[in-house]
């Protein structure tokens, strides 16, 4: 069974806000309500097919010999599963699963503590890892290599080295910012994967699937208008879900069709093509402020006052990934089609987005 020994919330304390709606008080219940929802085997997880797949295989391999599953690292926006990914890994491998999270372990010690806590062939899940220490980075590498853990007993001259033998066990990493991973991290994964936005049917199928283990009655174009809205995300179409399901409660007879999701979610102020208030501030700001770019992202977030971080982590994968903007190496840039959303006359130089919008949805 995976066992969660740490934190049991889904949230592994990374600092940018993937959860930016979510207003403090209802966090637990937000999170609470995310892990119940939480597929739990290969079988009930829906989407990113490719990476199931290989993901079966090596974990049969190993269950099957009684091998530790290598390491492995997820990477990918928040809220695409990478978290539940560990999960189920652990739970289909049937070991423990221990979480935790870069910023969380901020001394060689609290390192130390989680290894020492793994059985054999148990799982560690290090959510944010591009954001460890140097130092504790550097200390998980031969944990990694050899299962070994190296102390210092004592100070100065008298200091005395200990190596700890560690129980074979699984790393099992997520990032979001892939590229601040350092090259020797890197190479200590046996593999990687780039998580994708869901594919509207996936994401459709996920609502449904949801919405039936909460009792929820809803139609097929109802799932599909809560799904085209959720950024290609799941942990946002199962939020948006639950606001539906309170509209539908208390304004109709509790079930969920295409109208009562489309009225619900224009009252949240979450747009067709699923952008937010932030989203929409943040192409309003390129596009007028900075007359469609080149804008660099730090003068972007200033004009917005939100955290570069969570511009470039959560806001702009999706905006790039729909075509609304594009990288330059001179800085963000607004294209036609972001122009086109926002109601504005595009200019000359706006680049079309190309097929942007269509990759997705
Ligand atoms: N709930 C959240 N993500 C899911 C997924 N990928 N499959 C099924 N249910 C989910």
């Amino acid at each position: 069974m995976a066992r969660k020994k740490h934190d049991d919330s889904g949230d592994t304390g990374g600092e940018v806000a993937g959860d930016r709606e979510v207003v403090a008080g209802e966090r637990q219940g937000e999170q609470a309500w995310q892990a119940a929802l939480r597929p739990r085997t290969f079988a009930d997880y829906i989407g990113q097919k490719e990476l199931i797949d290989n993901l079966r295989v090596s974990v049969q391999a190993a269950r099957d010999n009684g091998w530790p599953l290598d390491h492995f690292l997820f990477a990918g926006p928040p809220g695409l599963g990478k978290t539940t990914l560990a999960h189920v890994i652990a739970n289909e491998l049937g070991v423990n699963l221990v979480v935790s999270s870069g910023p969380a372990i901020d001394h060689k010690g609290m390192l130390a503590s989680l290894l020492t806590q793994l059985g054999e062939r148990d799982a560690l899940f290090i959510d944010e890892i591009h954001r460890l220490s140097p130092i504790v980075e550097e200390n998980l590498y031969p944990a990694m290599e050899d299962f070994r853990f190296d102390l210092f007993i004592g100070d100065g001259p008298h200091a005395k080295a200990m190596a700890i033998q560690l129980p074979r066990f699984t790393l099992l990493g997520a990032t979001t910012r892939m590229g601040l991973l350092s090259g020797p991290l890197l190479d200590r994964f046996g593999f990687h994967w780039q998580l994708r936005y869901y594919e509207l049917d996936d994401l459709t199928a996920i609502v449904r699937r949801s919405a039936r283990l909460i009792g929820v009655t809803i139609d097929g174009q109802g799932a599909v208008e809560i799904a085209r809205r959720a950024r290609g995300t799941p942990r946002i179409a199962n939020r948006l879900l639950r606001r539906v399901r309170d509209f539908a409660a208390v304004e109709g007879d509790g079930s969920i069709n295409a109208a009562v999701a489309s009225g619900a979610l224009d009252r949240l102020a979450v747009d067709h093509a699923g952008l937010d208030a932030l989203d929409r501030g943040y192409l309003g700001v390129l596009c007028e402020r900075f007359d469609g770019g080149p804008a660099g992202v730090d003068a972007i977030a200033a004009s917005l006052s939100e955290e570069r971080g969570t511009l470039e982590e959560v806001v702009e994968p999706f905006l790039l990934q729909i075509g609304f903007i594009a990288r330059t190496p001179r800085g963000r840039v607004a294209t036609a089609a972001a122009y086109g959303h926002l109601g504005l006359a595009a200019p000359a130089k706006a680049p079309s987005g190309g097929s942007g919008q269509g990759r997705l949805f």
